[in-house]
């Protein structure tokens, strides 16, 4: 059996900033209120005309990583992708990667789990390699939310909350067992789907039917989110999945050196911050200036964290994410 190391992470995010100012003047909110209640002052949407979409930022922030790793796109073996917001209802965006970047005809697997996406994707791309099936697996988690949120009055509840962007790691073959990915942790609650959901299109809403009824105020074609639900959850499921990858390893909370939170709003982050007694330094958070961007939160600010030299040969970095499913996750990874 072999580990898998982060062996190069990339990240790409759209130019366009959008304000809490610009998003009063789209709906009735305002910059203290979501502030106050999520930490985020602003995100990156997609601009009206981009070339942007979740495979092409998936792209972008692929090449660099793979770069970054000492690879080309032809020493890939596998890529998962991991996103809510693919391009297209199916293909899943995993093919676009593989057809963008000109690599051989490798195996494209999508993951379909939300906030937890990068986790999950991180997770099976571990077993490949650690079973020895494959050396370099690209990972990719990537959101075009904005397309797709109510910017009216209704929408203000979940709208405020999401960013676009994507992020890329290359996971590789690490001989040495007390390296890399030590251990992943994966979960699910499927009684809560309808808890922070969106309902169409669907199968049960097929195309003959879209095309009869496509109203553009139905509220099935916008997120639902069930906010203080999903706050109370995510919580309690963030610190006991820290809690087991911990104690799988036989770690403690004064082994990490660095905690990155999926960046679901900053109180939930401060919380868990809190509870595992963390300093403000042991702690990466971008979600003030890139909002939630979902399955590309963790591996843009893992980035983010790498490129700012937070994270040292030998540290313990811990991953968690929760989202949607519900679903959640956790990874401790020794650097
Ligand atoms: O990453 C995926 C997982 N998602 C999460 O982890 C999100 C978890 N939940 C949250 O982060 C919070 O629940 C929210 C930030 C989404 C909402 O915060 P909240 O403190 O739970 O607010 P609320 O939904 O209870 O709404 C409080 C008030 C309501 O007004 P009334 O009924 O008290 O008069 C809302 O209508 O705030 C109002 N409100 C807003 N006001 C201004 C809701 N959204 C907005 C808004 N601007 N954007």
């Amino acid at each position: 059996m072999y580990n898998s190391k982060i062996s190069g992470l990339g990240f790409y995010v759209p130019d366009n900033i959008v304000t809490n100012d610009d998003l009063s003047k789209m709906m009735d909110t305002n910059d203290a209120w979501i502030q106050e209640r999520t930490g985020i002052k602003e995100r990156r949407w997609i601009k009206e005309g981009s070339e942007d979409t979740s495979a092409v930022m998936g792209v972008k922030a692929a090449r660099i990583a793979i770069e970054r790793a000492g690879l080309e796109p032809k020493d890939i073996d596998f890529i998962v992708f991991a996103t809510l917001s693919p391009d297209l209802y199916f293909p899943g965006c995993g093919v676009q990667i593989q057809d963008m970047l000109d690599m051989n005809t490798v195996g494209a697997l999508d993951v379909r789990n939300q906030c937890s996406g990068f986790v999950y994707a991180l997770s099976t791309a571990d077993q490949f390699i650690k079973t020895g099936m494959y050396k370099n697996v690209l990972v990719i988690g990537s959101e075009f939310h904005s397309g797709g949120l109510d910017k009216t009055d209704r929408g203000r509840g979940v709208t405020v909350i999401f960013g676009d962007g994507a992020g890329a790691a290359v996971l590789s073959r690490e001989e040495d067992n007390a390296k890399g990915v030590l251990s992943t942790h994966l979960h699910s609650e499927g009684k809560f789907a309808g808890e922070l959901i969106v309902k169409s299109p669907s199968i049960m809403h097929w195309v003959p039917q879209l095309i009869e009824e496509n109203n553009k105020v139905d509220p099935d074609y916008y997120p639902y989110m069930n906010g203080q639900l999903v706050f109370k959850n995510a919580i309690v499921r963030f610190e006991e999945v820290i809690n087991e990858g911990l104690s799988k390893n036989n770690l403690s909370a004064t082994d990490i050196d660095l905690f990155i939170p999926h960046q679901a709003n900053l109180r939930i982050s401060q919380f868990v911050q809190r509870r595992f007694k963390l300093r403000d330094d042991q702690v990466f958070n971008n979600i003030m200036t890139h909002g939630n961007t979902t399955a590309a939160s963790i591996p843009i600010a893992l980035t983010q964290a790498w490129e700012q030299g937070k994270i040292k040969k030998g540290d313990l970095v811990v991953l968690a994410a929760f989202g949607s499913g519900f679903t959640w996750g956790s990874a401790i990874i020794r650097w």
